[in-house]
């Protein structure tokens, strides 16, 4: 049995983490740190806290006196570290807390745990597993191999950068200190509970409004797109039989340009309005309410800045060690997640109807059509 601390467990990977482990290892023990910024949502654990199934704590890993009384209470032996700031936009538009909570919070957890496994005797027993991503390595070519554990680090965006800078510290903490870390460096996830600034819940959602689906650029971006179940399954082996002081990339096998990503779900919700006619009386500003494909509402916009053009990964190194493979293919996925948001109207007008409206019209305003 293990006390596992989850950092980021109320973010969308996070929650999907915590259903994932309790449903893999119920015999653990689950402690969530999360400070509760505008991307958590608390809805999906409010039971496992009530049931005390988890402890939840409302803190900031950039609190070292809270984390170290975390790690005295609680002993951890686990930590899987996935809080951040996610968002690439965001950082483009402000990129301070992206520095302040993914390097400067990714330090002061590493720390934490460090000492407290070191004054306790516990670091062979320990692990230590920090969630990265692929934009640590750049953009590639149409035509590049995919990324590889050895792929060169070239961050793009601000975002990108203060990932690279924490994987960067991680690694420098095996090195130095014996730390028990390993670090996975994950492609585009999507499924329940992502919040709706990002790509497939934003045109999921605009479709349902009626309002227009921005794409940036021409759309031919490509992104390996990696069902967050398959993620968090990959998580969960890796943190447990994985090698200490290595990376582990993991990938969806789905890369799509997002003009198709956005056409498969523009198709996914035409056949759910026409296999269900009650959707049109809850959606009626929705195209496909009044027969109309989605697909009328695709508006291309100009482009995020440094817009890396391709995430491509090879996750043979995780298959071959660990057995891990996605087995979610991207049609399918992408139906059942159309069909999640439908089915939680409620989760995420919650969302959509605070400090999101601000945030929409200060990165869509200023965009023009192209
Ligand atoms: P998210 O933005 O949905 O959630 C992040 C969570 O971290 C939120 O609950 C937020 O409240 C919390 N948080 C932010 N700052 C904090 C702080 N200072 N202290 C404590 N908690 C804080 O992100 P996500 O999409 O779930 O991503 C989780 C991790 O996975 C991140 O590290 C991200 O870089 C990485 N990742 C995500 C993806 C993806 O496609 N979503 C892909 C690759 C890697
Ligand atoms: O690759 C892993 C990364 O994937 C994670 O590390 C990040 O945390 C996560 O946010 C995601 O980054 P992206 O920038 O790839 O995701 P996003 O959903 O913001 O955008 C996906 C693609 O869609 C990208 O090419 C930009 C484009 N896009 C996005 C939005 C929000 C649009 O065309 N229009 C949009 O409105």
């Amino acid at each position: 049995m293990h006390t596992i601390l989850i950092t980021g467990g109320a973010g969308f990977i996070g929650q999907n983490l915590v259903h994932a482990w309790r449903a893999a290892r119920p015999q653990d023990r689950l402690v969530v740190v999360d400070a509760v910024t505008y991307a958590a949502n608390l809805r999906s654990l409010e039971p496992l806290i009530a049931g005390r199934d988890i402890t939840f704590v409302k803190g900031d890993i950039n609190d070292a006196v809270l984390l170290r009384g975390l790690f005295e209470e609680h002993r951890f032996t686990r930590v899987a570290h996935l809080a951040a700031e996610s968002h690439v936009d965001r950082s483009i538009d402000d990129p301070e807390a992206f520095l302040q909570t993914n390097v400067l919070g990714t330090f002061t957890l590493l720390k934490a745990a460090l000492d407290h496994w070191r004054a306790t005797g516990t670091l062979e027993r320990c692990r230590f597993l920090h969630v990265s991503t692929d934009e640590v390595y750049g953009s590639l070519g149409s035509d590049d191999p995919a990324f590889t554990e050895n792929s060169p680090y070239r961050p793009n965006s601000p975002y990108a950068a203060s990932k690279a800078s924490s994987d960067h510290l991680v690694r420098s903490f095996v090195a130095t200190y014996g730390m028990p870390a390993l670090i996975t460096n994950c492609s585009n996830n999507y499924g329940p509970y992502q919040h709706p600034e990002k790509l497939i819940p934003l045109m999921i959602i605009h479709a349902l409004e009626g309002k227009p689906l921005p794409i940036y650029g021409d759309g031919s971006n490509v992104r390996d797109w990696l069902h967050v179940s398959a993620h968090c399954d990959a998580l969960i082996n890796v943190i447990e039989r994985g090698r200490i002081g290595e990376t582990y990339n993991i990938g969806g096998g789905n890369e799509r340009n997002n003009r198709d990503v956005v056409g498969l779900i523009c198709d996914a919700l035409d056949r759910a309005f026409a296999a269900d006619a009650k959707l049109a009386a809850r959606f009626p500003a929705c195209t496909a309410a009044s027969g109309k494909s989605c697909r009328a509402l695709i508006s291309f916009v100009s482009d995020r800045p440094g817009h890396d053009h391709r995430y491509a990964i090879n996750a043979s190194k995780l298959e071959g060690e660990l057995g891990c493979r996605s087995d979610v293919g991207f049609d399918d996925g992408i139906g059942r997640t159309v069909h999640w948001y439908l089915d939680h109207e409620e989760w995420w007008r919650d969302i959509t109807s605070g400090a999101y409206k601000a945030w929409i019209d200060k990165n869509y305003g200023f965009r023009i059509a192209v």
